[in-house]
């Protein structure tokens, strides 16, 4: 059955006290934004409609980043959820197929829930996503009658009694496009917060004889978004998922609640990751890998073998080939370096390539930027780079060639060749005796003046 997704995005997110749109605010480094589109997605749906509202242009650019299929419209005033979701209509126009609403501020919900709430769907008008909360706190309140669900009440519209309910609204519903537009026209706003309340969609449902029912999660997944303090509930949470999920797939963490991860990272099984590892988004370690400690990923492939850090740097671009060795206080960015290569010290290697079995010596540096323009370095196979070379790009050094430690190379280099370039060195003999004596006798005039 095809389906579209909408994504409620539109929201102020007042008590995060923020310039920022709420769900632009990161949770492992990506957007909330992104983790529930991404979510929905897994599902492969038909379209995707951000609503956008609060900072829309800011939401625009970073739905659009994320899939460049999505349309964004904008809620100009942010009068509800239901209001959100009747904003998305025109932008699915005679869409008949199944509509899944996201909110964007609930970022760790997973693929296979959804797909819960799809076979539910095959017996219900009207399925939403439900947990049993252990501090049920300020979300909805589902009540059930048996496995019908006759309405959700908001916190703030909800009786004693209807507090005491511990099954809680995640905000996520699923319906056919008819059935949900034609609910959504039909909510009204006379409530406390005068909104128009997505979730009074269950009641109007049950009114017109239709179906409704509430598929549950684990209490994690839905964990909404609205203040500082659950953002970094959401983090904590996510972390723990993702923590748990690399030590199933036999991935070795020596430290786990210490080692960050994105949302998209991969590291393959046997690989192993020492204490205070961060991983940014897009970051595939192979299996057999070792990151060592404190050591920070992001947008880069490690290969088998390969040993990094500990104290390593790699940058968006970074591509290590099998057994690499990447060593302290090295940064490395958009470059490749091939089989065996080492870059154990203090280095900085961007914009570049070097080739198979390469040793680079400590402090190299790739001067990559001229203030205006970013160049390349071409490094061969077998290359020995001299401690402290500065090489300054565009340059190429040719297979197997050598440079001298301290030099400052600006010209290629020829295979075979050494290239030294630094100034000759001149020893002068007995003319250190001379100058200390010089500067000892300076000191001693100078205290007598005083
Ligand atoms: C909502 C639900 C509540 C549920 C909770 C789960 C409603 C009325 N209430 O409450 O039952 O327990 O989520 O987290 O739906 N948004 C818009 N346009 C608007 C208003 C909101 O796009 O006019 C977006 C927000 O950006 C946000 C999402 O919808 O991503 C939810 O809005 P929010 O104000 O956070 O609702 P809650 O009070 O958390
Ligand atoms: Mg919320």
């Amino acid at each position: 059955m095809p389906f579209a997704l909408i994504v409620l995005a539109a929201g102020m997110g007042t008590r995060m006290n923020s310039d920022l749109p709420k769900v632009l605010h990161p949770v492992a480094g990506e957007a909330m934004l992104i983790h529930a589109m991404s979510a929905g997605m897994a599902l492969g749906p038909e379209r995707v409609v951000v609503v956008a509202g609060h900072g829309a242009e800011q939401v625009r650019k970073v739905a659009l980043a994320f899939d460049p299929e999505a349309q964004v419209v904008v809620q100009a005033e942010q009068l509800g959820t239901a209001h959100a979701v009747v904003q998305a209509a025109p932008a699915l126009g005679d869409f008949a197929g199944d509509v899944l609403v996201l909110y964007g501020d609930t970022p760790l919900i997973r693929p296979e829930t959804l797909e819960c709430m799809a076979e539910a769907r095959a017996r219900h008008d009207v399925v939403v996503l439900g947990f049993e909360a252990d501090d049920p706190g300020r979300y909805g309140r589902l009540v059930m009658a048996g496995e019908v669900l006759e309405r959700i009440v908001e916190f703030k519209d909800a009786t004693e009694a209807e507090r005491a309910i511990g099954l809680c609204n995640s905000g996520v519903v699923m319906a056919s496009a008819p059935v949900l537009f034609d609910l959504v026209h039909a909510v009204g706003n006379d409530n406390v917060a005068g909104e128009y309340y997505l979730t009074d969609i269950v009641a109007l449902a049950r009114a017109r004889g239709l179906s409704a029912t509430a598929v549950t999660c684990a209490e994690a997944e839905t964990l909404g978004v609205n203040s500082r303090a659950e953002l970094a509930a959401a983090e904590a949470a996510f972390q723990a998922r993702a923590r748990a999920e690399a030590l199933e797939t036999g991935v070795t963490l020596q430290a786990p609640e210490t080692v960050h991860f994105a949302r998209d990272t991969m590291v393959g099984r046997d690989a192993v990751i020492e204490p205070f590892v961060v991983f940014g988004p897009g970051v595939t370690v192979e299996s057999g890998a070792l990151i060592r400690a404190f050591s920070h990923l992001e947008g880069c492939h490690v290969s088998r073998g390969a040993v990094v850090g500990p104290y390593a740097r790699l940058r968006p671009g970074a591509e290590l080939s099998e057994d690499v060795r990447i060593g302290n206080f090295v940064e490395v960015k958009n470059a490749l370096i091939a089989e065996g290569a080492k870059v154990n010290h203090l280095s900085y290697i961007g914009d570049a390539e070097i080739g198979e079995g390469s040793n680079i010596g400590a402090g190299t540096i790739t001067c990559n930027y001229d203030g205006v323009m970013k160049h390349r370095t071409t490094i061969g196979r077998g290359v020995f780079i001299g401690s402290d070379t500065m090489l300054v790009a565009p340059v190429t050094v040719g297979d197997g060639a050598m440079t001298a430690s301290g030099s400052v190379i600006t010209r290629d280099v020829a295979p075979g060749a050494l290239a030294v370039g630094r100034a000759r060195q001149e020893n002068k003999p007995g003319f250190a005796i001379r100058l200390f004596e010089r500067l000892r006798a300076l000191r001693a005039q100078a205290s007598k003046g005083e």
